[in-house]
C-alpha cells in the first residue's frame, strides 16, 4: 500500500544537530522515498491550522510557541505503508514511554520537544501536505 506522508523534524531536533540521524533512519527502510524536503520557520497561520484541533488544549500554547521558537524540516516521505511506519520510527508522544530504538526513545525526554511530528492517518496526512507543500500534485 503506497502512501504520503507528513514529516516534521522540530526546532528541537535541528537545534541539536539530529537532522541527519533522523533522516538517516527514515531513508534506510527498504522502499521508501524522501520527495520533498525543505528547512522553513513557522508562521502562527501555519501552526493554528496544522494544530486547529488542539486549541483549548493546556498543551497547545506552549507547544505553538515551541514550534515557532527556531527553524523545522517538512518533509514528504512516501512508500510502502509509511504513514503508520514514520509513526512507529518516531516512538509514543512522550519520549520517556517510548522504547530504545525509536526516535524519541532514543534522543527524547521531555514531552513538548518530541523531535518529530507525522501524520496520523490517511485523512490527515492529505490536509496536512496540502498545508505544508500545496503545490504537490
Ligand atoms: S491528543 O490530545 O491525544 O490528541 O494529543 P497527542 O496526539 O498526544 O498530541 C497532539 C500534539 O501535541 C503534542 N503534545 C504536546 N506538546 C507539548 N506539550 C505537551 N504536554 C504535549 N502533549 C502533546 C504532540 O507532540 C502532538 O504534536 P505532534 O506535532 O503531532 O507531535
Amino acid at each position: 500500500m503506497t502512501q504520503r506522508t507528513l514529516v516534521l523534524l522540530k526546532p528541537d531536533a535541528v537545534r541539536r544537530g539530529l537532522i541527519g540521524e533522523i533522516i538517516g533512519r527514515i531513508e534506510r527502510k527498504a522502499n521508501w522515498t524522501i520527495s520533498a524536503l525543505e528547512l522553513r520557520s513557522l508562521d502562527q497561520d501555519t501552526l493554528e491550522a496544522h494544530y486547529g484541533e488542539h486549541k483549548g488544549k493546556p498543551f497547545y500554547e506552549p507547544l505553538v510557541a515551541f514550534m515557532s521558537s527556531g527553524p523545522i524540516v517538512a518533509l514528504v516521505v512516501e512508500g510502502e505503508r509509511v504513514i503508520e511506519g514514520v509513526r512507529q520510527l518516531a516512538g509514543p508522544t512522550d519520549p520517556i514511554a517510548a522504547q530504545p530504538g525509536s526516535i524519541r526513545g532514543d534522543f527524547g525526554t521531555i514531552v513538548r520537544e518530541n523531535l518529530i511530528h507525522a501524520s496520523d492517518s490517511e485523512e490527515s496526512a492529505e490536509r496536512e501536505l496540502k498545508l505544508f507543500f500545496p503545490g504537490l500534485v
